[in-house]
């Protein structure tokens, strides 16, 4: 059975954020540093999802989708990240599983999507090797409650995004300005990923994924200096976080001047190599990199796609890049590649409804058209996809944004919490009715 979905991240959607025992998490400290996320945004409240689950998960039922992307909140289960365990968290998710159950949606849970317990941060965060430890821990203690309901589980969600903006850029929490410095937290998500694979196979979990960002990546021109450069961001972006999972090995850093990764000790790699039966890949948009020319200390520039529609957020709209993204995947990967699940795939627009209370987010229609012919191109290529989870069911906390970027199916007018189903969610749910699986055809 294909999955059709969509996907959700705790921090983005619950609010709650000190409600039944939760405890701070990094994005809590963040969004209260001044100037950090636009317009002082926090996620204190964000969709409320944490009250309005039930209506939420009504709102999946008449989508017509048979599974749904949630994370679960770390410091919602283990307020400080480790010890003990807070049971009123636990039992959100009991119930929000149960309720996907009884719909026959099934229930697909990231363990990490950014809110590392800020008790975790104090002790070094991902810097810290002992974090991945913690993963582990938290991870058998949400499987032992959860996985005979939950048959899918991913690990970590974008273990690059979290390295290149949290830790290299600073513009998601936690906000270290580390560049290429923060490249230990690249292998102790990897390890934290291994061992919570450990953690979850103990607990008998169904089917194990990690998420990773992927992205094309295609030179400025044709001089060698682009090149190399787009050869340098393609093994920071894509190879860093896909090797070490699926080859067993770290792609060589040294070529582009980079050190090497030191925090690497023996027993790693196998740890993190463990057999998946999934590799879930987020996809927005392609990469154009040039030489850098020194504003960065960084190998690289990025030069920008151009010649494409654009999303409220400035990505270029690229669905053929999908198609591409995958069949590259299986050509870099051969048998290596497990099955593919896409887990994220969506676009931010201006939505707002109309006078007749319609909103009428055509754009997005065509942009999921789109992306869904391509990859029904990429599985006619013969690469084997399972599933595509639209990001996002609501609109909700985008990160750095704040609330004005909008991704969702569902309109959400946040000041009253008013739910409103755009035209791109009755698209959706005919197109599920009418196709079990992604094609290209007419
Ligand atoms: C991805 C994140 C997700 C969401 C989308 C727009 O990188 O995983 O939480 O913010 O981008």
């Amino acid at each position: 059975m294909f999955l059709w979905g969509t996907a959700t991240a705790s921090y983005q959607i619950e609010g709650a954020a000190t409600e039944d025992g939760r405890g701070a998490s990094v994005w809590d400290t963040f969004t209260r540093q001044p100037g950090r996320v636009r317009d002082g945004h926090t996620g204190d409240v964000a969709c409320d999802h944490y009250h309005r689950w039930s209506e939420d998960v009504t709102l999946l039922a008449g989508l017509g989708v048979n599974s749904y992307r949630f994370s679960i909140s770390w410091p919602r289960v283990q307020p400080d990240g480790r010890g003990p365990v807070n049971e009123r968290g636990l039992d959100f998710y009991d119930r929000l599983v149960d309720a996907l159950c009884a719909e026959g949606i099934v229930p697909a849970a990231t363990l990490f999507h950014w809110d590392l317990p800020q008790a975790l941060e104090d002790r070094g965060g991902w810097l810290a090797r002992d974090t991945a430890h913690r993963l582990a821990d938290y991870t058998a203690v949400v499987a032992e409650r959860l996985a005979d309901r939950v048959p899918l589980w991913i690990t970590l969600n974008e273990p690059f995004v979290h390295m290149a903006f949290g830790y290299g850029l600073g513009t998601h929490a936690p906000g270290h300005t580390l560049f290429m410095d923060a490249l230990p937290v690249a292998h102790h998500q990897l390890l934290g990923h291994g061992l919570a694979v450990q953690a979850l196979r103990t607990a008998g979990a169904e089917r194990v994924l990690l998420t990773n960002n992927c992205t094309p990546v295609w030179p400025a021109s044709a001089s060698p200096e682009d090149a190399r450069a787009a050869e340098a961001y393609d093994t920071l972006h894509n190879r860093l976080f896909n090797d070490p999972v699926l080859l067993g090995s770290y792609p060589d850093l040294s070529a582009y001047e980079l050190d090497g990764i030191d925090a690497v000790r023996d027993g790693d790699l196998e740890i993190i190599a463990q057999p998946l039966d999934g590799l879930g890949v987020n996809y927005y948009t392609p990469t154009r990199i040039a030489a850098p020319s020194g504003t960065l200390p960084l190998p690289w520039e990025d030069a920008g796609v151009t010649g494409h529609p654009t999303t409220a957020f400035g990505w270029p709209v690229v669905p053929d890049g999908l198609r591409e993204l995958l069949v590259g995947l299986r050509a870099r990967y051969g048998d290596a590649l497990p099955p593919v699940y896409v887990t994220e795939n969506g676009c931010s627009l201006a939505d707002e409804p109309g006078p007749d209370g319609v909103v009428d987010d055509q754009a997005r229609v065509a942009f999921l058209d789109g992306h869904i012919r391509a990859l029904g191109a990429a599985m006619a290529e013969g690469v084997d996809v399972r599933g595509y989870y639209v990001w996002s069911l609501l609109d909700n906390f985008e990160w750095a944004e704040g609330f004005t970027q909008r991704f969702g199916l569902v309109h959400v007018d946040f000041p009253t919490q008013k739910r409103t189903p755009k035209a791109s969610y009755h698209w959706l749910r005919d197109h599920i009715t009418t196709r079990p699986a992604p094609w290209n055809g007419d």
